[in-house]
């Protein structure tokens, strides 16, 4: 059998680091037909669309999707590709599992839980405008439908994944209404399944929280903005963005990704980390139900980090990105 998948390398790093994830998964064995588009300002380059024609009937066909990072202009310019796409296909729930990796130090060894992000509203609606000239009103929408799918999703994920406890997290005290609502439907959904345990934190709290003692959490469901934050401190626990993956999944489609952006600061050098795109690369194998192939990607690069003699420059080693992905796929043909 042929896996067909959408590809969207990307820009910055997104092409170096979805090109050695994408030769890791060739490594495993299973057939892949990959459907390469670009999105973003290279795509409104070619097609003068950012998200071209072709890549949405992609998507729709393959109903699968790696992605690399796209940049998103600052202040100006057009809307971010990733929010558009996570609509467009109503991608509503991000999920971002933060477990460290053998061999590498952090100040938090065996960190393991799970960040579940709303990802279709919130402050990301876009919808904003100027009042007056000098005041400007950004709208968050939080709908009882959105926050009940996600917190359906978070508590289905703890039963099916075995885990424990969901905290739902929120700034309930001052956007009353809003994060209000968004507590009050992980609330009630929460009374469905009595053997997780439910609590509710305040977001700044559960930053404080986070760096004390990350080990008091396992998933933490949150609205999207909050999700957008609190996914990069997680990473931070572990290593960095560089080793923290992420999936979109929808009804519709579901697209793989990870947390970080498209780091222009190093980018067209090939020192990136495609750790956490390799690691997306995993959570799609295990979504179309391949567990053995993601079971050896896991453990080859286990194997490489715990080896811990070729790790990239983020790492604290001198691997290209290139070059790691070597590694990973010989320990992939060694086992
Ligand atoms: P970033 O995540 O691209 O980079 C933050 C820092 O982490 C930088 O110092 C970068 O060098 C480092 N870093 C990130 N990924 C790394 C990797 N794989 N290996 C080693 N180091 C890594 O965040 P930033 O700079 O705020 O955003 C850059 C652009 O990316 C922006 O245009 C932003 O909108 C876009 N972005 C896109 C995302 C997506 O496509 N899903 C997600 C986040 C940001
Ligand atoms: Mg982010």
């Amino acid at each position: 059998m042929t896996y067909k998948i959408t590809l969207i390398p990307g820009d910055g790093i997104g092409p170096e680091v979805t090109s050695a994830a994408v030769r890791v998964l060739e490594a495993t064995g299973l057939k892949f037909e990959w459907e390469s588009f670009a999105a973003g300002a290279e795509a409104y380059e070619k097609y003068k669309e950012y998200i071209p024609k072709e890549l949405n009937e992609s998507i729709e066909r393959t109903r699968i999707g790696l992605k690399g990072p796209v940049t998103t202009p600052i202040g100006g310019g057009f809307s971010s590709i990733n929010v558009e796409l996570r609509k467009r296909f109503e991608l509503y729930a991000n999920v971002r599992p933060i477990r460290n990796l053998p061999g590498v130090h952090t100040r938090y060894p065996g960190v393991d839980l799970v960040v579940v992000r709303e990802n279709t509203e919130g402050l990301y609606s876009g919808i904003e405008h100027e009042v007056v000239p000098g005041v400007v009103e950004s709208l968050k929408i939080i709908t009882e439908k959105a926050s009940t799918r996600i917190s359906k999703f978070a508590f289905n994920y703890a039963r099916k994944m075995g885990r424990k406890k969901i905290h739902s997290i929120h700034k309930a005290n001052i956007m009353k209404m809003s994060d209000g609502l968004f507590i009050r439907c992980s609330r009630n959904i929460s009374k469905e399944y009595p053997e997780i345990i439910y609590g509710e934190h305040i977001v700044d709290n559960t930053c404080m929280q986070l760096v004390m003692n990350p080990y008091q959490y396992d998933i933490l469901l949150l609205e999207n903005l909050y999700g957008d934050i609190v996914s990069d401190l997680c990473a931070g626990l572990v290593g960095g963005l560089g080793l923290a993956p992420g999936a979109n999944i929808g009804e519709r489609a579901s697209i793989f990704e990870a947390v970080h952006g498209s780091a222009p600061d190093i980018a067209g050098k090939n020192i990136a980390n495609p750790t956490a795109v390799i690691r997306s690369g995993i959570l799609m194998l295990r979504h179309l139900d391949e567990q053995d192939a993601a079971n050896r990607v896991k453990a080859a690069v286990h194997h490489v980090y715990r080896e811990g003699k070729h790790l990239t420059r983020d790492m604290g080693g001198t691997t290209s990105t290139s070059e790691f992905a070597d590694k990973v796929v010989e320990a992939i043909h060694s086992k």
